[in-house]
């Protein structure tokens, strides 16, 4: 039965340049994975302010790894080369893949793609990183659906190996494929994936993380003792609460309302804390606040 998925998958299209859209931290990661790969990578945002923190985000990941012994002074330059920064999304007109990594919202996602479906050039893929929308209602914003796949990174993309592919029904199979193969050479092990809300890992990892905070709320332990039972004994990297932290409150609150969206478990409604700390700001590492402090 395995046999099938035994294939190497192959590059269906030329693929040699990138285009991101988003500054945040999942979108400073992926250009820093595509061009650490050897990829020219094209990456918009809104100011040059915002353009400025992926360089910086990318530089201080690179820094790490030159202190460590495992990059040179040429290899730092040779990736950083690699990246143009735009605050144009008609920038993007030449690129063969583009991957979208702006804010986890419905609207905002399908404004995007009706904008990249005038602006990318015919046959580029159109790829989203969403974590818990569907893939076929942003493909419906464009007049080439056959084109748009999701390629769900995990929070920190350079670090991270797994990225769900995740088709739609409208997605081609040779741009999935693709998509897979792609990932395959950016030392990413893709799995496919069907186009449900939360796909594979967020569908499965969100109640626990949402029971987590309810579990605290009601007394069940500290958020240190939480942690610590889950990383010592169920032998997790991080505790609940250190990981809502890593991959921020507010992408958390917004994957928690599309599961419940969804399937509408009883039980499911985003916890109290973690609409809270959404409302005050506390939004985890990128702020310096969140379940801890940082
Ligand atoms: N960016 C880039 N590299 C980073 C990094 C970051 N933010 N954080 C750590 N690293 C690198 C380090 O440089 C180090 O690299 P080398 O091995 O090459 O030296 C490596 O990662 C290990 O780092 P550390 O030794 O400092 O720390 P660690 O062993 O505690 O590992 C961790 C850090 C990899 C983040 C680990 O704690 C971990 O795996 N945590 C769980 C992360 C997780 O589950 N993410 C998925 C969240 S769900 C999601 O993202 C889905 C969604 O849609 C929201």
């Amino acid at each position: 039965a395995a046999a099938a998925e035994d294939v190497t998958p192959q590059l269906r299209h030329d693929v040699t340049s990138i285009g991101v859209v988003g500054t945040g931290t999942m979108a400073s990661g992926i250009v820093q994975v595509f061009a650490q790969a050897g990829y020219d990578v094209t990456y918009v945002g809104r100011s040059q302010d915002k353009l400025d923190g992926v360089i910086a985000y990318i530089t201080k990941n690179l820094d790490r790894a030159v202190a460590k012994g495992k990059l040179d002074e040429d290899g730092k330059a040779s990736v950083l080369d690699r990246l143009t920064g735009s605050t144009e999304r008609e920038a993007l007109g030449g690129v063969d893949v583009v991957v979208e990594a702006i804010a986890e919202d419905l609207e905002i996602k399908r404004e995007l793609f009706r904008d990249l479906d005038r602006i990318a050039k015919p046959g580029a893929i159109l790829a989203t990183t969403t974590s818990s929308l569907s893939i076929a209602d942003l493909a419906a914003q464009t007049g080439r659906p056959g084109d748009v796949v999701g390629i769900h990174f995990f929070n920190p993309a350079p670090v991270m190996k797994l990225v769900e592919i995740v088709s739609a029904d409208t997605t081609s199979p040779e741009v999935a494929e693709t998509a897979k193969a792609l990932s395959l050479n950016v030392g990413k092990h893709p799995v496919s994936c069907g186009d449900r809300a939360g796909f594979i890992v967020n569908a499965l990892l969100f109640p626990y993380l949402n029971d987590a905070i309810r579990l605290h709320e009601n007394g069940g332990g500290s958020l240190e003792e939480i942690d610590t039972a889950i990383k010592e004994n169920a032998k997790l990297p991080m505790g609940p609460f250190e990981l809502l932290d890593v991959v921020g409150n507010d992408v958390s609150l917004a994957i928690q309302q599309t599961l419940v969206g969804a399937f509408g478990h009883d039980g499911w409604a985003p916890a109290p804390t973690l609409e809270k700390l959404v409302a005050d700001g506390q939004l985890g590492r990128k702020t310096k606040a969140g379940f801890h402090t940082y």
